[in-house]
C-alpha cells in the first residue's frame, strides 16, 4: 500500500508534491520520490523528511509525480524508490499494487534491448510504455495500450517529458483518486493530499484511466471507451480522507480484509495443479522437503496465527509442528537440528523477541523462515527464506488486517509444503478454490457490521468476557479475546471450550457472557456440549455460527453469523466478527481504538 501524488498546473509543483506526500506518509516509509519534467527526479530511502533534506535548491516544476513507498517487490532501497523511468528517462512512472506477470514482460523488454535499473515490477510499465511509443506518438494512447498488458493490481500515475502538462491515472484494484481544481488537476492513492487545495474529486473506477491537464480531464475505459462521470465535493477533513473516511484506522483495516486476502493470494495459486508458488520459498525447496520438523515462533496476534497454521499445516501437509512464543523459545534452550525449520511470524519483522528467536535458530543450524509483513524488515533480512503478507502498512495498534493475511499466508504455506509431501492435487485444488472464494464471503460478513455494532452496546456493560472455541478455532478465541482487552481495557479471557469444566467456569455468573466460537465444523456438537454446560450457570452466550444453522439459536442469546468454507479456513471468517465486536465496544466506551494506552505498534524491545 504506497502512497502516489501528481500534480499539473500553474504552482510550484516540487512544493505541492512533497507537501502532499507528507499526508500521505502514513502509506508508506520505505523510501520517497519526485519528478518534475523540468528539475528531474530525485530519491531517498526511508520516510518524506530524508527526500526533503536532498531536494536542490531551485527545484521546480508546473506539473510532476511523486510516491511513498511500502516495499512488495526489491528490497527498500534507494534504487528501488519510485518514480520509475524507461530506458530515455522521458516516460515516468509512480505505482502502488502489485504487477503480477512483471516477469514473464520484463523479459519480453530485455529480450527487444530494454535496460532495468531496479529490482522492482513498477519499472516494466514504464519500458512498456516507451515499447508502445516507437508505433504510437500519442502518449495517452500508448499509456493506455501498455496498461492493457498488465496482470496484477495498480494504482498508478505516468508522465511523459514530451507531453509534460499532462498526467495519466489508472486505477485497477488500488485506489485512485482525481482532484479538479481552477486551472490545476491531482492524482492521488486518497483524497488527503488533494483536500487542501479542491475539494472537487473523483473517485476513478477499477479498469478506469483518466488523462488530465491543468484545463481538462478525461476518462476511459481499459477499452478506450469515454466515460461520463459527474465530480462530487468531497466534506472530509484530511485526516479522516487518510482513513479513506472511517473514524478510525483499525475499522478501515477491518474492511481492508477482503482486499487482503486478495492480496496474499495475488499470483501464488495454481488452483488446477492445486498448488502454491511461493517465490521466496523457491531457493530453498530442497531443503523444505528435507525438514522433518516446524517450529512456529511469534508474539501476541502473531502468535495465534501461528497456533492456527499449527492445526492447518499438522493436519494437510504432514508435519509435525510446535508453536512458541518468542520471549519464551530464546530463553529455554530448544534443541534444534539443521533438519528443522524455525518460522518467524510477524507484522513489523521488528518484534525483538521473535528476531531473536530467529536469531537462536539460526545459531544452532536451523533453516530459518520468516511470514512477515514489512519487506527488508530485520526479520525479513536475516531469515533464509519467506513468504510476503503484502498486507500493506498496518496503522491502528490492534492487529487485524495482518493476522487476516498471516492465516491466508499459512494456508499456501500449508499447500506449498503438503504437496512436497503427502497433500494430493485433489486436496491442493479444494484449498486452492476455497481460498479464492473467501473475499467475498468476507465482504459477506463485513456487511453485518451495524449489526454487531447494536450487540457491542447490549454488551457494553459488561466487564468480563470468556471467548470460547475448539480446533481451528481454538487460537481465534485467544485472539478474539486479546482484541477485546487491548482496546477496551476489560476482563477478557481465551479458552480452549473443553477446558472450561477444569477451572475457568468456576468464574462464570448471569453477568460474564461468553463468546463461543461454533463453526459448523467436525467439533461442532463437541462446541454445543460445551455451551450448554455455560448456559447452566446462566452464563449468556453469544456465538459465531455458520450461516444458514438455525438450530444454535436455541442454545445461544445472540448469533454472529459467518458464510461456510473448509474447515481449516473457519478462523480467517472467524475472526472478522469478534474484531469488529471488539472494534465497537471500545467505540461505545469512547476510547481511542488506534493508540490503546500502554501500547505501541512495533515492540522492538525485549
Ligand atoms: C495485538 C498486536 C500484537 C502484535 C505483536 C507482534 O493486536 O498487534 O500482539 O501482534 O506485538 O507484532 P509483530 O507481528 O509486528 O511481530
Amino acid at each position: 500500500m504506497c502512497g502516489i501524488f501528481a500534480y499539473t498546473g500553474s504552482k510550484n509543483a516540487g512544493e505541492v508534491l512533497l507537501d502532499g506526500l507528507t499526508s500521505l506518509e502514513y502509506r508508506g516509509y520505505d523510501s520517497a520520490g519526485v519528478f518534475t519534467p523540468e528539475s528531474g527526479v530525485v530519491k531517498a530511502k526511508g520516510a518524506v523528511n530524508n527526500l526533503k533534506r536532498k531536494i536542490p535548491s531551485g527545484y521546480y516544476g508546473t506539473s510532476g509525480i511523486a510516491h511513498l513507498r511500502w516495499a512488495t517487490h526489491g528490497e527498500p532501497t534507494e534504487e528501488n524508490a519510485h518514480p520509475h523511468c524507461d530506458c530515455s528517462g522521458d516516460v515516468w512512472v509512480v505505482h502502488n499494487g502489485i504487477i503480477e506477470n512483471f516477469k514473464e514482460l520484463k523479459d519480453a523488454l530485455m529480450k527487444k534491448g530494454h535496460s532495468f535499473q531496479s529490482a522492482t515490477d513498477t519499472e516494466v510499465i514504464s519500458h512498456l510504455v516507451e515499447e508502445h511509443l516507437k508505433s504510437e506518438t500519442n502518449f495517452e494512447k500508448a499509456a493506455i495500450k501498455a496498461i492493457n498488458e498488465l496482470r496484477g493490481a495498480y494504482g498508478m500515475v505516468l508522465q511523459y517529458k514530451k507531453d509534460p502538462s499532462r498526467i495519466i491515472g489508472a486505477r485497477l484494484g488500488a485506489p485512485v483518486v482525481i482532484g479538479l481544481g481552477e486551472g490545476e488537476g491531482f492524482v492521488a492513492s486518497d483524497a488527503s493530499p488533494i483536500l487542501r487545495h479542491t475539494r472537487t474529486v473523483v473517485f476513478l473506477n477499477d479498469g478506469e484511466i483518466a488523462s488530465i491537464t491543468p484545463h481538462s480531464h478525461e476518462i476511459f475505459t481499459r477499452d478506450s471507451k469515454k466515460v461520463d462521470r459527474t465530480p462530487e465535493e468531497i466534506e472530509w477533513d484530511e485526516a479522516i480522507a487518510q482513513r479513506d473516511g472511517y473514524e478510525h484506522f483499525m475499522m478501515k483495516e477491518i474492511m481492508e480484509a477482503p482486499e487482503v486476502v486478495r492480496n496474499t493470494l495475488r499470483g501464488r495459486l495454481i488452483v488446477e495443479e492445486g498448488r502454491a508458488k511461493l517465490g521466496g520459498l523457491e531457493q530453498v525447496a530442497d531443503e523444505l522437503q528435507a525438514v522433518k520438523r516446524l517450529i512456529i515462533v511469534g508474539c501476541g496476534t502473531a502468535y495465534y496465527a501461528g497456533l492456527t497454521g499449527e492445526y492447518m499445516l499438522e493436519e494437510h501437509a504432514g508435519i509435525p509442528v510446535e508453536v512458541e512464543l518468542g520471549s519464551e523459545f530464546r530463553y529455554r534452550s530448544p534443541i534444534l537440528d539443521e533438519k528443522t525449520a524455525v518460522l518467524a511470524v510477524t507484522q513489523s519483522g521488528e518484534t525483538a523477541d521473535t528476531l531473536e528467536a530467529v536469531r537462536e535458530g539460526k545459531r544452532k543450524g536451523a533453516i530459518t523462515l520468516g511470514i512477515v509483513n514489512t519487506v527488508g524488515s530485520t526479520i525479513a533480512r536475516e531469515t533464509d527464506a519467506g513468504v510476503y503478507n503484502h498486507a500493506g502498512p498496518e496503522i491502528g495498534v490492534a492487529s487485524t488486517k495482518a493476522l487476516v493475511s498471516q492465516l491466508t499466508a499459512f494456508a499456501l504455506l500449508t499447500m506449498f509444503l503438503g504437496r512436497q509431501r503427502s497433500m494430493t492435487a485433489t486436496e491442493g485444488k479444494e484449498i486452492a478454490e476455497a481460498l479464492q472464494a473467501l473475499p467475498e464471503k468476507i465482504e459477506k460478513i463485513l456487511e453485518q457490521k451495524d449489526a454487531i455494532e447494536k450487540l457491542a452496546k447490549k454488551y457494553a456493560k459488561c466487564r468480563d468476557f470468556m471467548y470460547l472455541g475448539r480446533k481451528y478455532n481454538y487460537a481465534v478465541a485467544f485472539e478474539g479475546a486479546l482484541k477485546l482487552k487491548e482496546i477496551s481495557y476489560v476482563h477478557a479471557e481465551g479458552c480452549g471450550a473443553g477446558e472450561m469444566k477444569h477451572g475457568p467456569l468456576a468464574m462464570i455468573d448471569e453477568n460474564f457472557p461468553s463468546i463461543a466460537i461454533a463453526p459448523s465444523d467436525s467439533v461442532y456438537d463437541k462446541m454445543i456440549s460445551n455451551i450448554q454446560v455455560v448456559r447452566a450457570r446462566k452464563g449468556p452466550i453469544i456465538a459465531v455460527a455458520t450461516e444458514g444453522n438455525e438450530g444454535i439459536k436455541e442454545y445461544a442469546d445472540d448469533v454472529m453469523y459467518i458464510p461456510d468454507t473448509i474447515e481449516m479456513l473457519t478462523p480467517i471468517l472467524s475472526v472478522i466478527p469478534l474484531q469488529l465486536f471488539a472494534y465497537y465496544f471500545a467505540k461505545e466506551k469512547g476510547l481511542n481504538v488506534d493508540r490503546p494506552r500502554n501500547l505501541a505498534k512495533s515492540v522492538t524491545v525485549e
